[in-house]
């Protein structure tokens, strides 16, 4: 019988981080999380996994913590999804920004390199870095021109890790990963604020919605989809980075308006553009090709926009109306 595989997942309590640790525990995997102290629980999103889940207190600003966790776990592969991933902030928090994001991938890789030198080790890269993209749609050859501090933490992590499979061998791969989201998104990114949005005005618990830059456009898709490709480039014979999306593109009107849509409201009604949301500097369009990744990998999404933001919307009316009747719009045919 085969041995049983120990995954290293940094970012746990995150997003993705749970998306991953219920795939990988399905595939069979032992998996580890990296938690950071906090004066509140931060495991909502992997409170149904904790059972299965073993949790190992660390920091990405620790060298110390992560050589500790490697050398106590002994994982074969290592997911680095741990970021301080929120752009607007990194335009408030640049120098916190680069320790996690850009500097946190040095710590990590130089404790891998000492302490498991044979493990895979996945870093989570970004379309932020193509940022003003020279070409659409972005494919791994495209050049990069980060527009926050952020995607140039983000440039810093990538080329580190390439750097890394390149100095020392090590099986090291960057998924630039495109725009993903799902039900467990942070409230604070625009996919979310929107289907939250639109579940506090149906149920009545606020009037309008205040937004950014509504002709930004994004290539949009769910992240239970894009963890599949994240394991899957740790199963290749040779390590490499690709890109992962969806190839569509769509504008954050566009997603209000679908959003709204979906409990039969119209988001002129309601949306409001606020300049607080503006950013210094913007990505306006991103859009993926991730031709590599299809052949290579043989990843393709399940979820499309629609079906996302609709998948969004249903989750966040159940979460605010408890079952009640909408005072504006109606309430679609999903959640119970
Ligand atoms: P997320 O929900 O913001 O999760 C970030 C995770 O990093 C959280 O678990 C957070 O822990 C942890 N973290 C932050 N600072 C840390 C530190 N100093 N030490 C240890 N852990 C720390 O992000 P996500 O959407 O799941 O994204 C996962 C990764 O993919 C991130 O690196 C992100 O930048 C990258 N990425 C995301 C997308 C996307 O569209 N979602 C696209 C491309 C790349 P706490 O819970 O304690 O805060
Ligand atoms: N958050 C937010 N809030 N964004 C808004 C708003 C608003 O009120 N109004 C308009 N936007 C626009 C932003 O200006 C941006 O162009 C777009 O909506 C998407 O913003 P976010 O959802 O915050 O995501 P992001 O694209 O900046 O970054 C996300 O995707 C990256 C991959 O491209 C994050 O998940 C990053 O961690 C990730 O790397």
């Amino acid at each position: 019988m085969e041995r049983m595989k120990t995954a290293l997942i940094t970012g746990i309590t995150g997003q993705d981080g749970s998306y991953l640790a219920e795939y990988l525990l399905q595939l069979g995997y032992r998996v580890v999380g990296l938690v950071r102290r906090s004066s509140t629980e931060p495991t909502e999103r992997i409170e149904h996994l904790r059972a299965r889940l073993e949790l190992a207190q660390g920091d990405m600003l620790d060298p110390s913590s992560l050589l500790r966790v490697l050398d106590q776990f002994l994982p074969d592969e290592v997911y680095n999804l741990a970021a301080q991933s929120f752009v607007q902030t990194s335009f408030l928090e640049p120098v916190h920004t680069g320790e996690v994001t850009a500097l946190g991938v040095t710590r990590l890789l130089e404790a891998v390199r000492r302490a498991v030198p044979r493990a895979r080790f996945y870093q989570a890269s970004s379309s932020e870095m193509f940022g003003q993209a020279a070409a659409s749609p972005q494919r791994e050859s495209t050049p990069f021109h980060p527009r926050s501090p952020y995607g140039v933490a983000k440039l810093y992590g990538h080329w580190i890790t390439v750097n890394y499979r390149e100095s020392y061998n090590l099986y090291c791969c960057s998924g630039i990963l495109f725009n993903h989201e799902s039900p467990r998104r942070g409230l604070e990114f625009v996919t979310r604020k929107i289907s939250d949005g639109v579940a506090r005005i149906a149920f009545g618990q606020a009037d309008s919605l205040a937004l950014g830059n509504l002709d930004a456009r994004r290539d949009w898709g769910y992240a239970g989809d894009y963890v599949r490709a994240m394991h899957a480039m740790l199963q290749q014979k040779e390590p490499r980075d690709y890109v992962v999306g969806t190839g569509t593109t769509h504008s954050v009107r566009d997603l209000c308006a679908l959003a709204f849509r979906h409990v039969g409201l119209d988001y002129r009604d309601f949306v409001v553009v606020d300049p607080r949301y503006y950013r210094p500097a913007e990505v306006d369009l991103l859009q993926a090709d991730a031709s590599a990744a299809r052949e290579e990998l043989g990843w393709k999404p399940e979820l499309d926009f629609a079906g996302l933001v609709e998948l969004m919307v249903d989750a966040d009316l159940a979460r605010r109306g408890h079952g009640a009747r909408p005072v504006r719009g109606i309430l679609p045919a999903g959640p119970a």
